[in-house]
C-alpha cells in the first residue's frame, strides 16, 4: 500500500481502529460460482433476465454485500491509472460521490472552504457533514487563504471544481495546492466537466497543472457519455469511503451494464483523441463567431456561456433560437446568481463546422431584432 498524502494520513489510524474492533470492511472477490447468491436483493431473480449477458446484470446489492463485479474493479483501475492515482472507487452518480465523500471525510469540528459556485452536490455533502462551511467568492485564492488562517479546531478541506460548468472557468490549481499545503488543508477537486476534454489526453486540469489533489472526483455521465462517477486518490481514501461513504455503503453497486458503458466511453475517449480535438475546435469556432457579433463569451474551453442578464431576456433569446432550429435552453437563477441569466452553449464532437456556423447566424438574426 502506497503512502497516503499528509492531509489524509489520519485515516490510516482510523482504519486500523476499525480493524482492531473487527469492523473493517474489505473488498471481497466478486461473487462467483454455480450457487445463486444468498445475500442479494434481486428477490425475483430478474437481474439476469433483464439483460441476459454475464456482465449485464444489476449488481443486486451493495458491493459490501454481494454486489461486487469484476467490471467495477476493472473500471476503477483504468481511471486510477489514467490519472496517476493509486486507487479509485465508483459511485452511482457524481451527486452520490460528492455527498458521500464529503460527509464521510469532514467531521463536525472541521472546516470546509467551498467556492461560491460549487455544484449542489458539494453544497449538500458539506451540509451533511455538519462541518463549519465557509463559502468564499468564486476563484478567490486570497479568501481561501484567509479562511484557512483563522483559528480552527479540526481539519480543513478546500473543495472546488476544476472547470465550472456555468462559467467555463476554473481555479489556479497550483496556487490552491500551495495554499492548502501551507495551512495543512486537504484539497478536493471535482473534475466533472473537465475530464475527457481538458488537459493532456483529456486527463483534466489537475494533470495539466501538475497538481495532485488529495481527492479527485470524476463523472462518467458527461464527456464519457454513460453515467456514474468515481473518487480517485490514495488507497487509504478509497478504503475509508468503502467503509464510511453512506451513498456507497447503503446503495446498490453500480450496475455492471452502466459500468461497462462507462468503461467503453472512457476507452473511446482515449483511443479517439480526434473527438476531443473536434470538440475543442468547434468551441473555438463558436467563441470566435460570437465574439465577431460583439458577444464576449466568458471563460475558456468547450462550454461557452453567453450571459444576457435578465431571466426574461434569456428565455426570449432561447425561444427565438429554438424557432430557428437551434436546440438550446436558458439558464436562470437559482442555477446561476441573480442578474446573470445566460445561454450556455456546449461544444461537442457530434457538431459539424456548419452546425456551428448555423448557430452563429441564428444568434446574429436574433440580435438584429433584440434591443442591445
Ligand atoms: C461539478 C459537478 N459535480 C457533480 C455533478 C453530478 O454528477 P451526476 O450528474 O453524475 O450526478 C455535476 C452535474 O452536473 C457537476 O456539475
Amino acid at each position: 500500500v502506497k503512502q497516503s498524502p499528509p492531509a489524509l494520513r489520519y485515516l490510516d489510524a482510523a482504519l486500523e481502529d476499525l480493524d482492531a474492533k473487527g469492523l473493517l470492511r474489505r473488498r471481497a472477490d466478486p461473487c462467483a460460482g454455480a450457487m445463486p447468491s444468498f445475500c442479494s436483493n434481486d428477490y425475483l431473480g430478474l437481474a439476469e433476465r433483464v439483460i441476459p449477458a454475464a456482465e449485464a446484470q444489476g449488481a443486486g446489492a451493495s458491493r459490501l454485500v454481494s454486489g461486487e463485479r469484476a467490471i467495477h474493479g476493472e473500471l476503477e483501475r483504468a481511471v486510477a491509472r489514467w490519472l496517476g492515482a493509486d486507487a479509485a472507487l465508483l459511485f452511482t452518480s457524481g451527486y452520490a460521490a460528492n455527498v458521500g465523500l464529503l460527509s464521510a471525510l469532514a467531521a463536525a469540528d472541521d472546516l470546509i472552504v467551498s467556492d461560491a459556485l460549487n455544484h449542489a452536490s458539494i453544497i449538500d455533502g458539506a451540509r451533511l457533514s455538519r462541518a463549519r462551511v465557509v463559502v468564499v467568492p468564486h476563484l478567490d485564492i486570497a479568501a481561501i487563504a484567509g479562511a484557512l488562517t483563522a483559528p480552527r479546531t479540526g481539519r480543513a478541506w478546500v473543495v472546488t471544481e476544476s472547470y465550472f460548468s456555468m462559467d467555463a472557468d476554473g481555479p489556479d490549481l497550483s496556487a490552491l495546492r500551495e495554499v492548502c499545503d501551507a495551512h495543512g488543508a486537504a484539497l478536493v477537486v471535482d473534475e466533472a466537466h473537465a475530464l475527457g476534454v481538458l488537459g493532456p489526453e483529456g486527463r483534466g486540469r489537475c494533470v495539466e497543472a501538475g497538481v495532485r489533489p488529495d481527492v479527485l472526483v470524476g463523472t462518467f455521465g458527461k464527456a464519457f457519455g454513460a453515467s456514474g462517477a468515481f473518487v480517485a486518490g490514495c488507497e487509504t481514501l478509497t478504503a475509508w469511503l468503502w467503509n464510511r461513504a453512506r451513498s456507497f455503503v447503503f446503495s446498490t453497486g453500480v450496475s455492471p451494464v452502466l459500468a461497462g458503458a462507462a468503461l467503453r466511453g472512457f476507452v473511446a475517449s482515449i483511443e479517439q483523441p480526434e473527438l476531443r480535438a473536434t470538440t475543442l475546435a468547434r468551441a473555438e469556432q463558436l467563441r470566435r463567431g460570437l465574439s465577431a457579433l460583439g458577444i464576449a463569451p466568458a471563460g475558456f474551453g468547450h462550454i461557452i456561456p453567453w450571459v444576457v442578464g435578465a431571466p426574461d431576456r434569456a428565455m426570449r433569446v432561447a425561444s427565438q433560437l429554438r424557432e430557428r432550429g437551434i436546440p438550446i435552453a436558458a439558464i436562470r437563477p437559482p442555477s446561476v446568481p441573480d442578474g446573470t441569466a445566460r445561454l450556455r452553449f456546449t461544444a461537442t464532437a457530434r457538431q459539424t463546422a456548419s452546425d456551428v456556423d448555423a448557430v452563429v447566424r441564428a444568434v446574429e438574426a436574433v440580435l438584429a431584432c433584440e434591443p442591445r
